[in-house]
């Protein structure tokens, strides 16, 4: 007969929910944590069939039939087990392998890895705890983990040297191709000798959801590289598909219908003495597909929290795409910058990590804050590097009240209006992806301050400039107070004929906040000391004083026709002056 590896049948498993399936032949109601109905295998007025969602299972108390989406099907339909599974795997589009027959052959081999892994296991848990292991043992406990959590997740140690598995696994009549099989040893290209895959390094066993040993990982004790060693994959271990901790966690991660991702087994160990014992690990990678169905077997909400290095953001907003898509809610874990939790957590206290998971973010906002960060918000430039990352993400959304929400944060946030990021955003979904709408509605103030901090670097430099500014442009002219006061500093030096200098002027307003900016406008801000700059900055300052009273006299002719009065002529002809006025100089 035809047997189904463990791995289809869970690849089936993970993508069918045995409510919607039972819906097909039985009308469910949500009844506390499950779900109840009529049972179809025995008469009944009053519903005694129960589905439990989460542990996908079904149960009636009123006949006893129970058990899962195969059982059910094998029932309901008459069908044997591999017929139902082919029903299943269908339904649920996965491939079935044409002839998988599982022989014997492959389930032995399994069963041998998984018995051999153990027994290693075992021996570099002895090494930890022997005299050879002091140094690894102390390592550990000098990193805040505690025995409790040592033996939890059952740590080793692999002693320095090439030989001491191989000579104990041999010494139990273990061959040579085996210990290959599993990972444990390989072969020397140079002497071509059998020599233990690990050495000197703490080892990290990593289950499967039965809770047996499917492979290894193991740190160094000091900086050398690399830092991880993980076994090589077997036919018991697919990277992609297994999550460190999962076998300690799974039993929390149903209770809090919730699991938190991490990137290392150090985060993971560390999280659990603390408490957060929802705490699972992508060891290093971004999510993948099959680790996310996995996880849907036990949690309707997933929390990311990679380190905030570089590596561990574009590994989170890898991960964020994938989760979306499988219909989970995610949200992310906000750590300080280049840290990760492990670090928090010992760092800070259990109280602080638990506050950044309450305050975890939503994908939406979460990208916002990266970009803020990474853009410089206050330039045209970067707030269009900020609106065109997230435009495909706006772009998904299906909601009208959602989509006006997150498109209020980025106005908010980069000052923009509303309007003009919905309108670019038609133009990006037809394909158009100029954001011309928030270029021409990028306020126009930057050019002002700007102008007023050229002018202030050029007077600062250039003393025969200040005459210049100064018949043209009053104190009230500069709108930044910071500015005001230096430009009033100024001219009250040169009124009194003083030498002008960048020390002097930061000496004589000894303020703190306006010292610190001047610098700060001398090395960044002051691009050009051209006359030409000097004409335009000036310029640019007189243009928005005058767009200030446009603004004014607008507002008042608005007042107006509210008002339902008619519009005075002479408002409406300052209003025509004004406006030419602001288009000659422009
Ligand atoms: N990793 C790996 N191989 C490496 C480096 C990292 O497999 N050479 C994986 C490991 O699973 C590791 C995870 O990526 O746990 C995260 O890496 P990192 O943050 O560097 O390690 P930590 O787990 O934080 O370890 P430690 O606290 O000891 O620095
Ligand atoms: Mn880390």
């Amino acid at each position: 007969m035809v047997r189904y590896s463990e791995d289809i049948l869970d690849e089936i498993r993970n993508r069918i929910d045995i409510v919607a399936l039972i819906s097909e032949y039985v009308p469910l109601k949500k009844s506390g944590k499950g779900y109840k109905g009529l049972c179809p295998f025995h008469q009944e007025k009053t519903p005694s069939f129960m589905v439990d969602e989460q542990k996908q299972i079904f149960h009636c108390f009123g006949c006893g039939e129970g058990g899962n989406i195969y059982t059910f099907i094998m029932k309901i339909e008459k069908l044997n087990f591999p017929e139902a599974v082919k029903l299943l795997a269908n339904k649920a589009g996965v491939q079935l392998p044409v002839y998988e027959k599982q022989n014997n052959k492959s389930i032995q081999e399994k069963e041998l890895i998984f018995r051999l892994n153990g027994i290693t296991a075992d021996y570099y848990q002895k090494n930890l705890f022997s005299p050879q292991g002091k140094r690894a043992l102390n390592y550990l406990l000098k990193r805040n983990f505690s025995e409790e959590i040592i033996k939890k997740f059952y740590l080793g140690y692999a002693l320095p040297g090439f030989e001491h598995l191989v000579h104990f696994l041999t010494s139990k009549k273990i061959g040579q191709t085996d210990l290959f099989k599993a990972g444990l040893a390989f072969r020397s290209s140079k002497t071509g000798g059998t020599l233990d895959y690990f050495r000197d390094r703490i080892i990290f066993p990593i289950f499967n959801l039965q809770g047996k040993i499917i492979a290894f990982g193991g740190r160094v004790l000091d900086e050398k590289l690399p830092k991880y060693l993980n076994s090589p994959e077997t036919p018991v271990y697919y990277k992609a598909k297994n999550l460190y901790g999962l076998f300690q966690a799974k039993q929390s991660i149903r209770q809090k219908n919730q699991v938190i991702i991490m990137e290392g087994y150090t985060d993971v160990l560390i999280a659990h003495q603390f408490g957060f014992d929802n705490a699972v690990a992508s060891l290093g990678t971004a999510l993948t597909g099959q680790q996310i169905s996995l996880l849907k077997r036990f949690a309707d909400e997933i929390l990311i929290a990679f380190d905030s290095d570089s590596a561990g953001k574009s590994a989170t907003l890898r991960s964020l795409g994938l989760v979306k898509k499988a219909g989970l809610a995610v949200k992310i874990v906000y750590l300080p910058p280049d840290s990760d939790p492990a670090d928090i957590i010992l760092q800070k206290g259990e109280p602080f990590f638990a506050n950044l998971i309450k305050d975890a973010l939503p994908l939406f906002d979460y990208k916002l804050k990266i970009l803020l960060q990474q853009y410089n918000p206050a330039s045209s430039q970067g707030k269009v590097n900020i609106v065109k990352e997230l435009f495909s993400d706006l772009a998904d959304i299906g909601s009208d009240i959602e989509l006006h929400s997150e498109v209020k944060k980025i106005a908010e946030r980069l000052h923009l209006t509303e309007d003009s990021i919905l309108i670019d955003l038609n133009q990006y979904k037809k394909g158009n992806k100029q954001l011309s709408n928030i270029l021409t509605n990028i306020p126009v103030e930057s050019t002002h301050v700007n102008a007023e901090k050229i002018l202030i670097g050029n007077m600062l430099q250039k003393r025969d400039v200040i005459e210049r500014i100064i018949s043209d442009l009053k104190v009230e002219d500069f709108t930044v107070p910071e500015h005001r006061e230096i430009y009033s500093t100024i001219i009250n030096l040169f009124n009194k004929g003083e030498k002008i200098s960048l020390q002097k002027v930061m000496d004589e307003i000894a303020e703190p906040k306006i010292t610190n900016l001047i610098p700060r406008i001398m090395i960044r801000d002051v691009v050009s000391l051209d006359s030409g700059t000097i004409e335009r900055s000036i310029n640019a300052i007189k243009i928005y004083k005058l767009q200030l009273e446009l603004e004014k006299i607008k507002n008042k002719i608005n007042e107006e026709e509210k008002r339902k009065k008619a519009v005075t002529a002479e408002l409406l002809q300052e209003y025509q002056d004004l406006l030419y006025k602001i288009k000659t100089m422009e």
